[in-house]
Parts: structure tokens; C-alpha cells; sequence
């Protein structure tokens, strides 16, 4: 289902994505990705991580502890992603009661609270969806000292995080999709569509607005980023009108569109949200301003929610790029076994993207039941 491949984030490739945003406004500043942890932090001495993990491999996997910490719950994606991911470890052969979600409330103190209290509980692996992705070096620290192999998931610890895990040979890895190509994507569904199409206002650009995800997870630099590149790619030229941060919520995407609309009227001719649950709200807000997607304006997210690819295929939706929490569900579940039977994994392990417009939509839905 998954592929795995090495991805190396290129200091080039973040430094470039600080770039982005529209000049003069508060999108210029919440552009740049989260503030990466760079210097190296003392090497945790580790308790001997491969003893342990050959150790935890005696036995089936339904006496084994699990400790899953998620960002924060209330996060239509992430929503999705803990689900299949209980029912793909449970599937697998873990057993319902070994296996502990918690919520990190959006806090990064609350989180590292629950890593303590997992490490005290002596899991047998931890999965963990970092609040901040700034924590990893301090978070990996004690969980090497405790022994315990370790999958981040969907907050991307930085490069020179990820150097430590392979200089140390240690049982941590990450699982995720590289979210450049989502950007890319979205930015390919726009050009797709033609200038003539787009170009309501006839000034031979693309003015569009983005509203981006919470800084934290690089996912909202890169889609921010490669969406616009790929319209430059195609040859076009492009306006951003407005860039602000929707921290990947509902209503506040929602909120910061309207503003937009108000601000910007029938200027704006696309809408770009980092996420399908900003872009739900966004497409509230461009019907209570009398706009209508696909014939005066267009909106593009990403995740693939259902609610989402049924609006696809309405039409009230340009498109989407589906996040695959299958795959990086399952993917995470698989390398944490492949630790409990010593078997170690890539530290580094990709998913795909698939691109959503109304000529695939049905069969994505249908693959979402
Ligand atoms: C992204 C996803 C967003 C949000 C975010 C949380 O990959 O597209 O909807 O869930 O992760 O970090």
C-alpha cells in the first residue's frame, strides 16, 4: 500500500519556504514553518534499546503495552488517523485494553505529562503525534533513556533530529507523506482548470488567498509553498492577496475567508486551505458572501474528508489531495511491531497522496467506506 523511501528535507527546501506568503501581510511571518530545532541535544545514554526490543519480542503482540499520544482530538484528520489506526493495531493482534490514546489537548506540556506517565507504565512502544515538533530532541531523549522504541507521526521532527536517530542507531523513526507533493497537487488542480477559466477579473494573474495549518506541523509551510510553485511552474503568474493562519480549524478558516471576501471581493479568484476541514469552512463563507465555487471562484484543500469529496463531486468543491490515513495509520501500526520483533525500521518511512478532482472522487469515497 505504502512505499518507503528515505526523505531528506533539504535546509534549502526550509529555507525557501520561509519565503512564502503575500508581503505586508500577517501571512509573510506565520509562513515560515515551525522554529526548527537545530543544535544537538546530549545524546540520551540509551538502556539499551536493542536488548529491549528483542526482549519485548517474546510473546504475542496481545500482552504488549502500547502508548499512543495524538496532538490534539479535536482534529477532523487526526480524528480519522487514531481510528484506523486502533482498529489496524487491534486488527494485527493487540488487544483493545493494552492499547492507550491520549489526548495532548493541543498542549505541549500536557503531552510530555502523558509521555512521563507512559514511560512509568513501561509500554512496550510509543507512537506519538508531537504538539510541538520543536519537543522532538527532548521527547526522544527520555524515551531512548526509558528503552522504549519510538514512531512520531505526523509532525515531522527536523533533520538534524533525525540525523541523531540514525547516528545512534536508535529504534525511532518517522512515518508520514512528504506534504510538498500535496502543495503540488493543489496547485496543479488550478493550473488543470486553464487561465481563461481562472482569471475572472481578466488581469492575466491568479490572485488567489491561502490560508495555511498550524506552523507546527512543516506540513503548512510545504503546501503553502508547492501549491503556488506548481501555478509557476505551469507558466502562470499569481497575486496573493491575503495569507493567514487557520491552524487547520474549522471555524477559524471559515472566519479568516469571510474577512477575505469581505476585504477582497471579487478579486479573489482562488482559494487555497492547507486542510479540507479549513476548506469546509471557507466554502461557508464564500456562499454566505453570494460566491459560487466553480463558477466565480475556486477552493482546493487537503485530507480527503468525506464531507469534502462528496462536495467534490457536487461541484462545491474544485478539489482535494487525499492524506492517506490509511496508509500512514497502518504504516505507523507496522513499524512498531517490526520494533517489538527486533526488527528495526528505516528511519524514514513515506506514504502517498493522491490527487482529488471530480474525475476520481467517486472511487476515493467509495475506497473511504
Ligand atoms: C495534517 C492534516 C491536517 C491536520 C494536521 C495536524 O497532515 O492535513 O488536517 O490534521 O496534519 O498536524
Amino acid at each position: 500500500m505504502f512505499k518507503k523511501v528515505i526523505a531528506i528535507m533539504t535546509a534549502s527546501v526550509l529555507a525557501a519556504s520561509m519565503l512564502v506568503g503575500c508581503g505586508g501581510s500577517t501571512g509573510a511571518s506565520s509562513s515560515a514553518p515551525a522554529e526548527q530545532k537545530t543544535e544537538e541535544a546530549a545524546p540520551a545514554e540509551a538502556a539499551e534499546p536493542a536488548a529491549e526490543a528483542a526482549a519485548a519480542a517474546d510473546g504475542d503482540l496481545a500482552s504488549k503495552k502500547v502508548g499512543v499520544c495524538i496532538y490534539q482530538f479535536n482534529d477532523n484528520f487526526m480524528t480519522l488517523y487514531r481510528q484506523e489506526l486502533e482498529r489496524y493495531l487491534i486488527e494485527q493482534g493487540f488487544a483493545k485494553e493494552n492499547i492507550t490514546i491520549v489526548d495532548g489537548a493541543n498542549d505541549q506540556a500536557t503531552q510530555s505529562g502523558q509521555i512521563d506517565s507512559f514511560i512509568a507504565d513501561k509500554v512496550d512502544v510509543l507512537i506519538i503525534n508531537l504538539v510541538n515538533s520543536s519537543s522532538a530532541a527532548t521527547v526522544t531523549d527520555k524515551v531512548v533513556a526509558a528503552g522504549i522504541p519510538l514512531v512520531y507521526i505526523n509532525r515531522e521532527p527536523d533533520k538534524a533530529e533525525q540525523q541523531r536517530w540514525e547516528d545512534n542507531n536508535w529504534n525511532i523513526c518517522y512515518v508520514g507523506c512528504d506534504a510538498r507533493k500535496s502543495g503540488t497537487f493543489q496547485g496543479e488542480i488550478i493550473a488543470d482548470l486553464g487561465l481563461d477559466a481562472v482569471d475572472f477579473n481578466k488581469n492575466g494573474k491568479i490572485d488567489y488567498i491561502m490560508i495555511e495549518g498550524d506552523p507546527e506541523n512543516v506540513d503548512a509551510a510545504y503546501r503553502t509553498e508547492f501549491s503556488v510553485k506548481a501555478l509557476t511552474d505551469a507558466g502562470f503568474e499569481v497575486n496573493c492577496l491575503d495569507d493567514q493562519v487557520g491552524m487547520w480549524d474549522q471555524a477559524k478558516g471559515g472566519e479568516l475567508v469571510a474577512n477575505s471576501l469581505t476585504q477582497y471581493g471579487n478579486d479573489i479568484e482562488v482559494v487555497f486551505c492547507n486542510n479540507d476541514a479549513m476548506a469546509l469552512g471557507a466554502l461557508q463563507s464564500i456562499k454566505n458572501a453570494g460566491r459560487t465555487v466553480g463558477k466565480d471562484i475556486y477552493l482546493v484543500g487537503v485530507d480527503a474528508l468525506t464531507e469534502v469529496v462528496g462536495y467534490v463531486i457536487s461541484g462545491e468543491i474544485t478539489g482535494t489531495v487525499f492524506n492517506n490515513h490509511f496508509a500512514q495509520a497502518d504504516g505507523a501500526a507496522d513499524a512498531a511491531i517490526r520494533y517489538l520483533k527486533g526488527e528495526g525500521n528505516e528511519h524514514n518511512i513515506q506514504c502517498d497522496y493522491t490527487k482529488v478532482t471530480q474525475a476520481n472522487a467517486q472511487e476515493i469515497l467509495d475506497s473511504l467506506q
